[in-house]
């Protein structure tokens, strides 16, 4: 998808349609340019009130010479003063939407009459929101004949932002707020591919593309390499399946070599059937999403190459089905993991914590300076937050509230559940160091806190994203299904920390 910046007149770009985001109240003095172009039929909108700004008003005008746009579209967004990088997702969002009810194949969005201090942040979330908004999965369609479906809208390809401001310094937030969302689709891609699409070796191999386009190290692990690496927790879970797991490793060296890295870790389930605990069968097929951790963290990982961005970032993504045969991981079988703890597996459902306690236990040996993981983890965070914040808990006070606060920048919001070590109590086994499940009780919390058994003092943090990565989850600028929560929050925090 190309997106170039403009800081040309508004009235001169050659688009067929320029969105000109218009504050309430105007300023229309100011907009009586572009006015003329297209018939001066806007301050007879203006002066009957049909359109002030206001965030749901919309005009359209079109162009009378032969140079310029060749319609406008007037878009309110409401009062300058509530206006913020979420508003102007959206605001971007509804442009594309816009486009497509056009069957328009490209689109320019005007930033220029948003008052004389537009902050880079807004500029980045918008070149978000166009990306973001144009994405689709249709590789498992077979292409329409041509005119076949008149309500088939051709897929948008090319933006343009206008901006008023000196280029330079706002090409950055573009091209930071284009490479943001570019690997969040990708990440949703990722997603969307069904169970027998996405295997973990199709991971590997997608993990590879994705090395090669960003320049970043890969490492992948297979049965073979996690035998000798002793990950007893991630071979129990891939032993009732005939697909090979994999432990797939990217590395970005943009830091000072031996700088402690940071790490992000990713469930990578490709697809979660419960095991011999198995599932009920209702709603299973969403289950393909249990990858979503992983998926997350290949796309922050694709953007963080693309960008360049200063600082060592490793991000590890274990990745297995979850199936059941003869020789599947039976409830009562005791696993020893590659920490040498022994785990009692109660319910074989409980699978993403077994393959991130050896994913974790192996990125602990790289001292990092913090591992962030993220995984559809539980059923009991969907009942407890439901499908706006994903659920934050870690051993860190500081990370913790670094990772808040980038959530709320990218609008991807997490809020914190305590991890006391009272709750450690419901993981004590009978016969083995712990066991993989807590009973029903603070289901979220017990899950967190046996990953944190396998961090050991590193500053680490873990997000519950069962409720957040997919599904209900509709903004002006996604549609529902996969939205590759929490890609952007991953990439704020990495871009905080290595001051970019
Ligand atoms: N992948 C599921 C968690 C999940 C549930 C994600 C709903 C998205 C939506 C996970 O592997 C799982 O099955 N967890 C069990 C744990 C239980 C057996 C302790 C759960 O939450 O029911
Ligand atoms: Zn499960
Ligand atoms: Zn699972």
């Amino acid at each position: 998808m190309r997106l170039e910046t403009y800081t040309g007149a508004p009235d001169q770009v050659e688009t067929p349609l320029l969105v000109v985001l218009v504050p309430d109240g105007g300023p229309f003095a100011e907009l009586a340019t572009l006015s003329r172009a297209t018939g001066d039929t806007l301050s007879q909108a203006v002066s009957s009130g049909d359109f002030l700004g206001r965030e749901s008003d919309r005009f359209i005008g079109y162009q009378r010479g032969s140079r310029g746009p060749e319609r406008v579209l007037f878009a309110g967004v409401g009062p300058l003063e509530a206006m913020s990088r979420s508003r102007m997702r959206s605001a971007a969002g509804k442009a594309v939407r816009a486009a497509e009810d056009l069957r328009l194949r490209s689109l320019a969005l005007c930033l220029s009459f948003l008052g004389s201090e537009v902050e880079p942040g807004w500029v980045q979330a918008s070149a978000e929101g166009l990306v973001l908004a144009s994405w689709r999965f249709d590789e498992l369609r077979s292409p329409p004949a041509v005119g076949d479906d008149p309500e088939d809208r051709p897929p948008l390809v090319e933006f343009a932002l206008v901006v008023s401001l000196p280029l330079r310094s706002l090409e950055r937030n573009v091209r930071v707020g284009h490479a943001l969302a570019t690997g969040e689709n990708r990440a949703r891609t990722l997603q969307a591919r069904p169970g027998n699409v996405a295997t973990p070796s199709r991971l590997a191999a997608e993990a590879a593309g994705i090395a090669d386009e960003a320049g970043l190290q890969l490492d992948v692990l297979g049965p073979a390499e996690m035998e000798a690496e002793a990950m007893g927790a991630l071979l129990s879970v891939a032993r009732g399946s005939d697909e090979e797991p994999r432990l797939i490793v990217l590395r970005h060296d943009g830091g000072d070599p031996g700088a402690p890295p940071l790490v992000l870790v990713g469930k990578g389930l490709t697809f979660d059937a419960g095991g011999i605990s198995i599932k009920p069968a209702k709603g299973m097929e969403d289950m393909k999403y249990d990858m979503s951790g992983g998926a997350a963290v290949l796309g922050a990982m694709f953007a963080i190459g693309r960008l360049g961005i200063p600082a060592n970032v490793v991000g590890v993504v274990p990745s297995s089905e979850n199936l059941l045969n003869g020789s599947a991981t039976k409830p009562g079988d005791v696993i020893i993991s590659r920490s040498g703890k022994s785990i009692e597996v109660i319910n074989t459902d409980a699978e993403g914590r077994l393959i991130l306690a050896d994913a974790l236990d192996y990125a602990e040996g790289w001292d990092p300076a913090a591992i962030v993981d993220c995984a559809t983890l539980t059923g009991a965070c969907v009942i407890a937050l439901g499908h706006y914040r994903s659920a934050l808990l870690g051993n860190d006070q500081a990370l913790l509230t670094e990772l808040q606060q980038a959530g709320e920048k990218a609008d991807q919001p997490c809020w914190p559940l305590p991890l006391d070590r009272e709750y450690r109590k419901q993981l004590e086994s009978d016969v083995a160091d712990l066991k993989n499940v807590g009973g029903r009780p603070a289901g979220t919390i017990t899950a967190a806190c046996f990953l944190s058994e396998f961090v050991g003092s590193t500053p680490w943090a873990h997000l519950d994203i069962a409720g957040t990565s997919y599904g209900k989850t509709e903004k002006p600028y996604l549609r529902n299904g996969p939205n590759g929560t929490p890609c952007r929050l991953l990439l704020e925090w990495v871009r905080a920390r290595a001051g970019f």
